[in-house]
């Protein structure tokens, strides 16, 4: 009798093996995804099931947390004030709530930052700031930041943090003035050193900190950001590169991307994938190109904390029409199976 008993129960076990991504990935990193706030309530359980990481895909960007008018009333020209709006707060709570853990973007980017933060008086149109005052306006950003997750969001796991976001050039040079507000009032590469210093300094322990960027397996990009990374871990400021991996199945191959992928990692710094998404016409294309990247990545697990897709269902993807995702309307894809499948789920 007993026999059987086993029988049935291994039955059991092997029809309950967990199709949730995150679990079949336990042994290797973290599977996340970046979300809207929507995403909180509509499709919530989808969410909790198979990620263990969440990055608001734009709640957290200096748009959206800079706040003028308190900065004007400040009546300090140093102390910008950064508040969390009602999406912010609900993608903190949930992930707070739910024990996921959250990767923050972005602190320093060209992109979605508001002009009058570079400007006199927090004015649109006032004048560009000296370097010194933008250091301070930088120091306090960041500071402010920090302390308000730490009011707020105390049981949060902030584990990860995108410090700099897309500050160099295909070329692997440094965006220039007319690239970025950054080079424009600072004339140089200082602010990306200052603004991990100061991350460094405020950061709660556990939080890991990123610099990040796209077209990242590029030789030129990828060296360029590899000489400033080792630059800034001597420094001990640093502790990984992003690599933002917004690919196609027709470019890069997989064979670039790992010889990207094995130059960050020779520097000693984790690395993390961070906006995961391969478009393509074909389906079974895309699902081979999954399966060789994932299996890639699971080789070299022990460097990555985590891999993030950047949406949780192509309708939901910032690249829609490349269907580039893992679900759609929530169901699994062939690129679903094939990643479950390099981990034998
Ligand atoms: C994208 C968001 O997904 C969109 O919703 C938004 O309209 C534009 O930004 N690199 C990044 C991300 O670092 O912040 C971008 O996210 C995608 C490219």
């Amino acid at each position: 009798m007993a026999k059987y008993y086993l029988v049935i129960f291994l039955i059991g076990a092997t029809l309950c093996a967990s199709d949730a991504l995150k679990d079949a990935y336990e042994k290797y990193f973290k599977i996340g995804t970046c979300i809207g706030s929507g995403e909180t309530t509509e499709g919530a359980e989808y969410i909790k099931k198979h990620y263990n990481s969440i990055t608001p895909c734009n709640e957290l960007k200096p748009d959206a947390i800079l706040n003028q008018g308190g900065s004007q009333n400040s009546g300090s020209n140093d102390t910008p004030v950064v508040a969390f709006g009602s999406g912010t707060k609900a993608i903190l709570k949930f992930c707070e709530d739910n024990n996921i853990a959250l990767r923050g973007h972005t602190f320093v980017w060209h992109g979605q930052t508001p002009e009058w933060f570079f400007k006199e008086g927090f004015n649109s149109n006032g004048n560009w700031v000296s370097k010194d005052t933008m250091n301070k306006r930088l120091e306090n950003f960041i500071k402010a930041t920090y302390e308000l997750f730490a009011k707020d969001y105390p049981n949060l796991n902030l584990y990860s943090y995108d410090v700099c976001n897309e500050v160099f050039q295909d070329n692997g040079q440094f965006r220039n003035a007319q690239q970025s507000k950054w080079w424009q009032v600072y004339g140089d590469e200082s602010y990306i050193i200052n603004a991990f210093t100061y991350a460094k300094k405020y950061a709660p322990s556990g939080c890991e900190l990123y610099i990040n960027d796209y077209n990242e397996y590029i030789d030129t990009k990828t060296n360029g950001i590899y000489n400033v990374a080792v630059k800034m871990k001597d420094l001990g400021i640093i502790d990984g590169i992003g690599m933002q991996s917004h690919l196609s199945t027709d470019f890069p191959s997989v064979g670039q991307y790992e010889k990207a992928l094995q130059k960050f990692i020779s520097s000693g710094l984790h690395v993390i994938v961070t906006e995961l998404d391969i478009g393509g016409n074909n389906e079974d294309t895309q699902a081979k190109y999954y399966k060789d990247l994932f299996t890639v990545l699971v080789k070299n697990a022990e460097h990555i904390p985590g891999v993030t897709v950047w949406g949780s269902s192509d309708e939901h993807s910032w690249r829609g029409k490349d269907h580039p995702l893992l679900f759609s309307n929530h169901q699994p894809k062939k690129t679903y199976y094939a990643v479950m499948e390099v981990v034998g789920s």
